[in-house]
């Protein structure tokens, strides 16, 4: 991009650097990880039963009449589309420099850090699936299924959702992916935002590793309850 035949100059200036792109991945990482654990508070209400969790759900639909869903949406959006691009321009850019990018941290070495692409292309497509399976409800039925109080039935959508064997399977396996994307992708995250020094090194593997564990648990144990405890069946 030629930054003086640019509409916004700082924004082409950001992306023509390799520290700029670097940091849009960090940041837009930073804004998905907080989304996770969001998702994940608001998942776990799914063990209080079929009320606690539809209520949340209806006020997730009506937050600002409507608005706050979308504007979520729309931001959403906006960091998984900037993280995928700034990501792809990096690598294509790093292979074709030899650059020394690829190995320049420790923490690159290990096999989350050499399967990232993969993992991430896996948890893409697990996306793209889950807002096909549980909001666009393409293929199922769940989009007319209704609670007493004639709300949309969130609750009993994840319970059948996770009912098939083989849904709950790929569901643990791209969380997996997800678990592995985290444990190397947080650690990098505090590195290009100038955190993690030699010292601080351990305490950011801690936090990155732990982090994503909480993840992987958390998630994994809705399909876990319903398929081998006989959760909510
Ligand atoms: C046990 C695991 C999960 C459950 C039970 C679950 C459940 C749900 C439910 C009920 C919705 C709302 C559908 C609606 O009413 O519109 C939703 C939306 C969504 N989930 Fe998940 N989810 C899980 C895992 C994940 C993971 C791991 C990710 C990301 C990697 C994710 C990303 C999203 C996104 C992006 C939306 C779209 C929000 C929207 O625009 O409606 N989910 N999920």
């Amino acid at each position: 991009m030629n930054a003086s035949a640019c509409s916004f100059p700082i924004v082409c200036r950001v992306w023509k650097s390799s520290i700029g792109r670097k940091l849009i991945v960090a940041l837009t990482g930073l804004v998905l990880v907080l989304f996770l654990a969001g998702h994940l508070a608001g998942n776990l209400v799914v063990f209080l039963g079929p009320k606690p969790f539809n209520d949340y759900a209806e006020f997730l639909h009506h937050f600002l009449h409507g608005a706050g869903v979308w504007g979520a949406r729309l931001g959403l959006l906006a960091a998984v589309a900037l993280h995928i691009a700034a990501t792809v321009s990096l690598t294509a850019e790093n292979k074709a420099a030899r650059t020394a990018y690829a190995k320049e941290t420790n923490i690159q070495a290990s096999t989350s850090g050499r399967i990232m692409i993969w993992s991430g292309i896996t948890i893409l497509a697990f996306v793209i699936y889950h807002l096909m399976h549980f909001t666009l409800h393409l293929g199922n039925a769940y989009g007319g299924y209704q609670d007493e109080l004639g709300r949309h039935d969130a609750w009993k959508m994840v319970i059948d959702g996770f009912s098939v064997w083989y849904v709950s399977a790929f569901y643990i396996l791209a969380m997996t992916l997800l678990c592995s994307h985290l444990s190397h992708g947080v650690g990098a995250m505090f590195q290009t935002l100038g955190l993690r020094s030699k010292k601080s090194a351990p305490l950011v593997t801690a936090i990155s590793k732990g982090y994503a564990l909480f993840i992987w648990l958390g998630f994994i144990s809705i399909p876990v309850a319903i398929n081998f405890f006989g959760f909510g069946r």
